[in-house]
């Protein structure tokens, strides 16, 4: 299934938390860490920067604003979804791009360089059954492979803090929908504050990129910052062929 000679170089932003508080060292670190993310991408000449969720912290307009006022600095095509940390009413409200919600979701597909890239909204915890059903008739249409980007993991990862406390609510039934589509083969996540890939069993990988704020530690089950060294994904299709890196900064 895979696209013969077809390129593609995608980049993973995830979890940056932007914060504006009144401690202004957190509010800093945010900034800070995002910056670098935001330069070493530059380097890499991408077709699609992709900001997985957990924008801000709070879904404040404020927040919003300094996203981006901040992204304004990067000069190639980019997009974004939701995180659990973000409203996707907000995210409406807020952006100077349009977001063009559907019964309260933000979802929608890109054709890039022949490759079709799905965008799901799971900001409320769960992926809703509209997005579901439209993601499955959608990739039935496609010829080729279909790449997912989306906030939670469609899985348990083996992360015990975050499959125990915040895994994605409605995990099995969104696993049913994949599993029926056959030219899935990467699911690209965060949420999980971790690097990480999963295999699904079903020649499907989940790629968990770590977050630009802090990494969490999988092996604790309870919350334990491992590092705030900020992370993100490379994604490069060459010929139809994956490879991908984190680049920690
Ligand atoms: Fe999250």
């Amino acid at each position: 299934m895979e696209l013969e000679g077809q390129n593609l170089r995608l980049g993973q932003i995830t979890d940056i938390h932007l914060i504006v508080t009144n401690d202004e060292e957190d509010s800093l670190q945010s900034v800070k860490s995002f910056e670098k993310t935001l330069e070493d991408a530059k380097k890499f000449n991408l077709d699609l920067l992709v900001f997985s969720g957990d924008l801000t912290e709070h879904s404040y307009k404020e927040e919003y604003d300094l996203f981006f006022e901040m992204v304004k600095g990067y000069d190639r095509p980019w997009c974004f979804i939701a995180g659990n940390h973000d409203s996707a009413r907000d995210l409406e409200k807020f952006s100077p791009v349009p977001v063009m919600l559907k019964a309260g979701d933000y979802f929608y597909k890109k054709t890039l360089n022949g490759f079709t890239i799905f965008f799901l909204d799971s900001s409320a915890g769960v992926v809703s059954k509209q997005q579901l059903e439209w993601l499955e008739s959608e990739a039935k249409k496609e010829k080729g492979e279909v790449l997912l980007f989306v906030h939670h993991p469609p899985c348990h990862c083996g992360h015990l803090f975050m499959d125990s406390r915040y895994a994605l609510k409605n995990w099995k039934e969104v696993g049913e929908t994949l599993d029926r589509i056959p030219n899935l083969h990467s699911i690209f996540v965060g949420h999980y504050h971790s690097a990480m890939e999963v295999s699904r069993g079903n020649g499907q990988t989940v790629y968990l990129t770590p977050a630009t704020q802090m990494q969490l530690d999988p092996d604790s089950v309870d919350f334990h910052i491992l590092s705030k060294v900020p992370g993100w994904r490379y994604i490069e299709y060459n010929g139809g062929k994956l490879s991908t890196q984190i680049r920690y900064l």
